[in-house]
């Protein structure tokens, strides 16, 4: 079922989420919330959708780590249940983002290169990864929709948000830099 995605402006957005009791993990309920998420996700096209995007206030994203090489590739998705990010290192990149629940704007990120999640998986075991460049950033973007943080959040200038619609402009300046 393709669920619908919180927008800019609805209060589920800026809630800090719940934990989810393990145990709760393997219930038919839990495990149909993510196969509607994976199925939403792959309607938007989206790298990562967060618990709280479609109105469920619980601590799961799903996120690619991996991108696809070829285009014709599947990305590696993750289901990340009660995640907990540490970063590895004090190094950060400031990227473009995008996200689901406000399509229409891009905001330049800094976020820390690499980080180590802690999380359980969706078949209810711990699990850990340690994760770099696009996946880290992936991971922390939807870490943060766990918190409550938008990407709007981040930005380290009103300057740095722009409409999607410009963006190439926006990265032909940019890139010139
Ligand atoms: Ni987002």
């Amino acid at each position: 079922m393709i669920l619908k995605i919180a927008q800019l402006g609805q209060p589920v957005l800026r809630l800090v989420a719940q934990e989810i009791p393990v145990e709760e993990i393997l219930t038919d309920e839990f495990q149909a919330l993510i196969d509607n998420m994976l199925e939403t996700l792959d309607e938007e096209g989206g790298v990562g959708l967060a618990a709280p995007q479609v109105f469920a206030s619980r601590r799961m994203f799903l996120a690619e780590i991996a991108p696809p090489e070829e285009e014709d590739d599947e990305a590696l998705l993750e289901v990340f249940v009660n995640p907990t990010v540490v970063p590895l290192t004090e190094e950060t990149e400031a990227v473009w983002e995008g996200c689901l629940s406000f399509p229409e704007l891009q905001v330049l990120v800094p976020r820390c290169k690499g980080v180590r999640i802690d999380y359980h998986g969706a078949d209810a075991q711990p699990r850990s990864l340690e994760l770099w460049d696009f996946a880290a950033r992936v991971v922390q973007h939807e870490y943060d929709h766990l918190e409550g943080i938008l990407t709007l959040d981040r930005a380290e200038s009103t300057r740095d948000i722009v409409k999607t619609s410009e963006i190439d402009e926006v990265r032909k300046l940019y890139d010139a830099k």
